[in-house]
């Protein structure tokens, strides 16, 4: 197989992610590695586990450690404290007892990745994780940087913790039974990293939309290392959200979410909404003078061309709440992201570039909302 590793360099930290077609079935010898008494438990959900935990358990049995699987059912909805608390009593069921040394494994989309880890960060005060993500979104964003927890009913990731893991391991080969649906919402994340960080990768994204849709292997793993070694380089320099360097990611995200909780989650993606988000922030760092009109078409043609609406007509099922101006900026000022009541946004400065901005006005944001309409 043909590997490509990428460090992930927080200060004391550190781990690698390892890229490979075929990889889950060779994952063995690599997850021994972090389960030093031989005792390892994959926290899956069930469609997942039904698709690839019995090869994961075979690979862990093949490389001689005792293998459990926790499963939860699939779905957003079950990102939740019922199911960290079912998983936790079950693990700590678990016989013979675990101890200190057991790897958690958490296997799956960016919800089992997200609970696995949150698990891993809480039972007995800290355990080992090895994340083996098998969605586009969990592979190129949630698998890497050490963001882990559940929903609460106040919102979304309001309960969790930072918790890094010893290894990252990505089979691109698993997106083949992955709903385009999920790629194309992993493929958001990837133009939201090209944009504030990589022109050249929006340029290898458009060129290959078509293989990429048809989650052709080789070009989902340049996909992946790409994106991952952008993730990485800026959680490397930024792990909690600190610096602002992490903020840059949120680019799309400020009315991205806004759009998500107005529509109640229903009638768009979150890749949806996000699509939205960034023609949203093009068009008002086109307002400024910070990106040309011809780059912000550019932005709207790779989106296009990897299925994700540019404006509000694409999205037919989108709930007319979640395209009033007035319902979304308020949305915007509740965000947990928003500090003191200042709307915080990433906009592009030029291809390749972002920066945060606390000074976008209310007629910018209502300006960019009808270029959405428009
Ligand atoms: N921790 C982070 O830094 C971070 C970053 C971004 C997103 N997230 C979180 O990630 C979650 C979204 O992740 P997601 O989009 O991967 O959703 P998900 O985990 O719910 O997966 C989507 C669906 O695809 C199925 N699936 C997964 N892999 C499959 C495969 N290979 N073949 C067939 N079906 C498969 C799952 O069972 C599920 O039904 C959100 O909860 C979000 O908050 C976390
Ligand atoms: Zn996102």
């Amino acid at each position: 197989m043909n590997a490509t590793r990428i460090p992930v360099d927080i200060p004391g930290r550190g781990y690698e992610v390892t890229i490979g077609g075929g990889l889950l079935g060779q994952a063995g010898p690599l997850l021994a590695r972090f389960a030093p008494t031989g005792r390892a438990v994959v926290i899956t959900d069930a469609a997942v586990g039904a698709l690839y935990g019995g090869k994961v358990v075979a690979e862990l049995e093949r490389a001689g450690l005792r293998a459990d699987l926790l499963d939860f059912p699939a779905g957003e909805k079950h990102k939740n404290l019922a199911t960290y608390v079912s998983l936790m009593g079950r693990l700590l069921g678990l016989a013979p007892a675990i101890d200190r040394s057991t790897l958690i494994v958490t296997l799956g989309g960016g919800v089992a990745g997200d609970v696995g880890g949150f698990v891993a960060a809480t039972a007995l005060r800290g355990l080992g994780s090895v994340n083996l993500p098998t969605t586009l979104l969990a592979d190129v964003d949630a698998a890497v940087g050490g963001k882990t927890g559940v929903d609460a009913p106040a919102g979304k990731n309001l309960i969790g913790a930072f918790h890094q893991p010893r290894a990252v391991l990505i089979d691109p080969a698993a997106l083949a039974t992955l709903p385009v649906a999920q790629l194309v919402n992993g493929l958001a994340e990837c133009v939201k990293h090209a944009v504030i960080a990589d022109e050249s990768l929006l340029e290898f994204i458009e060129a290959n939309a078509a293989g990429l849709l048809a989650a052709d292997v080789e070009l989902c793993h340049q996909l992946i290392a790409r994106n991952v070694a952008i993730k990485a380089g800026v959680v490397a320099v930024d792990e909690r959200e600190s610096s602002g360097r992490r903020e840059l990611l949120n680019f799309g995200h400020t009315i991205g979410h806004a759009v998500e909780t107005a529509a109640g989650y229903a009638g768009v993606s979150h890749g949806q909404a996000v699509a939205l988000g960034m023609s949203a922030a093009c068009a008002i760092a086109t307002g400024r003078g910070l990106l040309t009109p011809a780059a912000a078409a550019r932005v709207a043609a790779v989106l296009a061309a990897v299925k994700l609406p540019a404006r509000f007509d694409d999205l037919p099922g989108l709930p007319a709440a979640a395209r009033d101006a007035a319902v979304l900026r308020e949305l915007m000022l509740h965000d947990k992201k928003a500090r003191a009541g200042v709307v915080r946004f990433v906009l592009p400065r030029g291809l390749g570039s972002a920066a945060v901005f606390d000074d976008v006005t209310g007629a910018e944001i209502a300006r960019a909302l009808e270029k959405l309409a428009g």
